[in-house]
């Protein structure tokens, strides 16, 4: 399993355990979830490589590392992956951004692709953004999408995986997953148990 990264980071920690709370707002649960997103940006993308940029700063001109933002694609999964990717784009402010709408049917648990619209994907690095991954079956569908336009680097943003979840993904060797919570349970009607309920409706108080 050393393509999932659990990130252990007591700030993220924090803002996890705020989002297990069932009381928390809307607004509160989309600031938690958009904090945890850049944790788990900086530790995905803490050893990119960077380029030389030509910098006049207030004493010289010089140069200094940078990441050409350009070449990173964010795609959210909607709904949930939205405050994920508010958080991502306040770091990597010139991202470029695709979206993939994908609804799961609560009673078969089937995932369905509602609606796509990626940017170029070729040469790019993709993030996938969604919090939860618990039958696996929306992100796995999400992936095979993204490598039918043959990115270069294909990254995953996660905050809380079952231990179903956990399974499928280590079967991605082609994808680096960087989630908050690995290994939750999975009850009968396939919610991540403890986990942090629904998250797109806890997002968007539409529950
Ligand atoms: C949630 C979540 C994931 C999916 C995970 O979305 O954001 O995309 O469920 O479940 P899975 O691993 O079993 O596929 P949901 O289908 O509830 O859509 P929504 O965000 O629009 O409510
Ligand atoms: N989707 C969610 O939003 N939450 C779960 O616990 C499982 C799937």
């Amino acid at each position: 399993m050393d393509n999932i990264i659990v990130v252990n980071n007591s700030i993220l920690l924090n803002s996890l355990t705020k989002l297990r709370d069932k009381n928390l707002k809307s607004s509160q649960f989309r600031k938690e979830v958009s904090n945890i997103a850049k944790i788990l940006l900086f530790e995905a993308l803490k050893n990119e490589e960077t380029e030389m940029r030509r910098i006049q700063t207030p004493f010289v001109e010089s140069d200094f590392p940078s990441l050409n933002e350009n070449e990173y694609v964010l795609v959210p999964i909607l709904r949930a992956g939205l405050p994920m990717m508010e958080g991502c784009l306040e770091i990597l402010e010139d991202a470029k951004v695709g979206f993939l709408a994908i609804k799961r049917d609560e009673t078969t648990l089937e995932s369905k692709v509602y609606y796509e619209r990626l940017p170029h994907l070729e040469e790019k690095t993709v993030i996938i953004l969604d919090p939860m991954v618990a039958t696996a079956g929306s992100i796995t569908k999400a992936i095979g999408i993204i490598e039918s336009h043959n990115p270069k680097k294909i990254i995953s943003l996660n905050i809380v995986v079952s231990k179903v979840g956990t399974e499928k993904l280590s079967k991605f060797k082609n994808v680096k997953f960087y989630v908050g919570s690995a290994g939750e349970d999975l009850n009968d009607k396939g919610y991540i148990v403890p986990g942090i309920g629904d998250a797109g409706d806890r997002c968007f108080n539409t529950y």
